[in-house]
């Protein structure tokens, strides 16, 4: 018999609260995805905005506010009722603690709450295996490329759970090199797409801004230096016009700087990830994370990896970012893979930092709690 788990799944490890409901076939053997029934999500962005950036306290205060009614929405919208649930997933780490705490202080409280197990599901994981909710879903194996706000690394993906890490930025993840950037620019936070709609207007190669650690040899990236000559940059280009800021320069000019700043991001990221595809390899690879939204890296990768043969895939745009649903789904593949299993252990902690590669495989029957 077909045997269908409901898996709620709560996200908030950052300034996003996401909750979705995700079905999946449990059963040994079952191959078929797990299948999106609702999700709901509530961005703390313009909270944060007047700081320039996330305060950890308010994104704490905030979740508390918004992950019930959220729960509520989504149960609603799927049609089902809590005492429906068969698993309540929720956001481990890396992230906030305080924020991280929030989702699995709920979700542990409404699993002893409704006598449900519970699990803790990995950040980045969700993010890795986004795209399996897309409607053009990839095979394992596969390279992942992780870029979002805190994290950027090149991942070989043998199958669920199965992560090797490949190359890692050894200083600021490329959504940070946008942000940053886009700050220096005097965009408001996040500045990654906002610098990224400017780029559609301006010159990729109207300043010659360095391509870090192109050359390495290895896989790994670095754009902390890069912020510095985007800084450098738009101070020459303020002494030159003689105006008070960079606001104040004529918008042809931020337009060039900020397509400028893109290209030299984009090429990074393009041609370590196609060196990825080499030494592994594998012919396929998955983009994730917010950065992943961008249009001209997913035009660049698209066209590169066209030219050989390898198949790109992407999360839906608007789970690109933080959200419920790729924490549900991340619960749903790792129980119907046999890996993991939920738990009626109650008593949680959260993990801030915890490297993805740290999740081995844990066999079923052994210890549900990573
Ligand atoms: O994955 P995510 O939601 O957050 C973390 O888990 O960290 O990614 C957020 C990051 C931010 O740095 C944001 O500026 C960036 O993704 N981002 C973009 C775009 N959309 C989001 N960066 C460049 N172009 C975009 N279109
Ligand atoms: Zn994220």
């Amino acid at each position: 018999m077909v045997q269908k788990t409901l898996v709620l799944g709560i996200e908030s490890s950052c300034d996003e609260t996401g909750v979705a409901l995700v079905r999946a076939q449990t059963q040994p053997g079952a191959t078929a995805l797990p299948e999106l029934l609702a999700h709901a999500l509530h961005s703390q962005i313009s909270m944060h905005q007047a700081y320039g950036g996330v305060v950890p306290e308010l994104a704490s205060r905030d979740h508390i506010r918004r992950v019930v009614p959220l729960a509520q929405e989504v149960l609603a919208s799927a049609h089902c009722a809590l005492a429906d649930l068969d698993v309540i997933a929720y956001t481990r780490g890396p992230g906030l603690a305080g924020a991280l705490l929030v989702g699995a202080g709920v979700a542990c409280a409404l699993g002893a709450a409704l006598d449900k197990p519970v699990l803790g599901v990995h950040h980045l994981e969700g993010h890795l295996l986004s795209p399996f909710l897309s409607a053009d879903a990839p095979q394992f194996p596969f390279v992942a490329l992780l870029v979002s706000g805190g994290h950027t690394q090149l991942m070989q993906v043998q199958g669920v759970g199965h992560y090797q890490l490949l190359g890692e930025s050894i200083d600021d993840a490329a959504g940070e090199a946008f942000d940053k950037s886009a700050k220096l620019m005097g965009l408001a936070y996040p500045g990654g797409p906002l610098l990224a709609a400017m780029a559609t207007q301006g010159n990729p190669r109207a300043f010659a801004l360095p391509r870090p650690l192109l050359h390495s040899g290895n896989l790994d990236f670095s754009f902390a230096g890069l912020k510095t000559a985007v800084l450098v940059q738009g101070q020459k280009l303020v002494a030159g016009a003689g105006v008070a800021q960079f606001s104040d320069l004529p918008q042809q000019q931020q337009c060039d700087l900020a397509a400028s700043t893109q290209a030299a991001i984009v090429e990074v990221l393009v041609k370590k990830s196609l060196a990825a595809l080499k030494q592994t390899g594998l012919q396929r690879l998955v983009v994730a994370g917010g950065v992943g939204a961008n249009q001209s890296l997913r035009q660049q990768l698209n066209q590169e990896c066209g030219k050989r043969g390898v198949r790109v895939h992407y999360p839906e745009f608007a789970l690109c970012t933080d959200n419920g649903a790729m924490i549900a789904m991340a619960a749903a593949m790792r129980l119907q893979s046999g890996l993991q299993q939920a738990s009626r252990h109650y008593a949680f902690d959260v993990k801030p930092r915890w490297p993805l590669d740290a999740i081995a495989p844990i066999p079923a029957g052994a210890s549900s709690a990573l």
